[in-house]
């Protein structure tokens, strides 16, 4: 992977979008935060999910393969440096779209976790939007649909305890802004996302899954 997320990490952190709203709420409820709970934060980002289970006394590990989000642990999801079994629960929010190899990351998030993995990604909608997103940010791999999550959570032996769905408002200028997205390519995922943008053009929306599953226990 280059490089592309160490310079983004201040635009990141600053994301009303990440930094809060409902679907993070729910990201820490599924994770049960509280003493003594011992949390891995995948793909951390800005650190916003691991900031919120801090508050709410839970040991947390970030880890993020871009130096520049700091995290405490350099490393991809498809390769987590961590013996089996060395977290309570293991989370990844708004980023398994990024990762290259989804099958693998999740088997590594199954195997270093010795109960729970709690899941949010941008739901699959259309090729179009597929190529918006990689028009806007060509990191972007693939959103997946519930039927493959479904899939993908219970080929790495995982049982799903709970399932919501989030509408997620996209202010455009700004969410153009924070990969750098300008000109013709930016006019182009504009109008590929024209049926899900608002009247006045200001705003688009996605639907983002979260999950919650467990280690099965067979
Ligand atoms: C949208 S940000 C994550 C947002 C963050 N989790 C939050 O809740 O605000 C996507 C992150 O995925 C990371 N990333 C990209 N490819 C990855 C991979 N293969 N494994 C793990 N993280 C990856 C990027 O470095 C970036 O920090």
């Amino acid at each position: 992977m280059t490089d592309a997320w160490s310079g983004r990490a201040s635009a990141y952190r600053d994301s009303p979008t990440h930094a809060s709203d409902a679907d993070l709420d729910v990201v820490v409820e599924m994770c049960n935060p509280h003493g003594g709970v011992k949390v891995l934060d995948v793909a951390t980002g800005g650190g916003h999910v691991a900031r919120r289970l801090r508050e709410e006394g839970a040991e947390v590990v970030t880890a993020d393969p871009a130096p520049g989000m700091q995290a405490d642990v350099v490393c991809s999801a498809e390769d987590l440096p961590f013996a089996d079994g060395s977290f309570d629960v293991v989370v990844t929010r708004i980023a398994p779209h990024h990762f290259s190899d989804i099958g693998k990351a999740i088997g590594e998030m199954a195997r270093i976790s010795n109960r729970v993995v709690v899941v949010e990604d941008t739901q699959y909608t259309s090729e179009e939007v597929e190529a918006a997103e990689k028009l806007r940010d060509p990191t972007h791999v693939r959103n997946y649909s519930a039927e493959e999550w479904h899939e993908l959570l219970e080929s790495a032996s995982l049982e799903i305890e709970r399932v919501e769905t989030f509408t997620k408002t996209h202010d455009l200028d700004a969410w153009l802004a924070r990969t750098e997205c300008t000109g013709e390519d930016a006019r182009r995922v504009r109008e590929l996302l024209a049926p899900h943008t608002s009247e006045d053009g200001a705003t688009w929306q996605d639907t983002k899954l979260i999950l919650k599953a467990r280690k099965s226990q067979k």
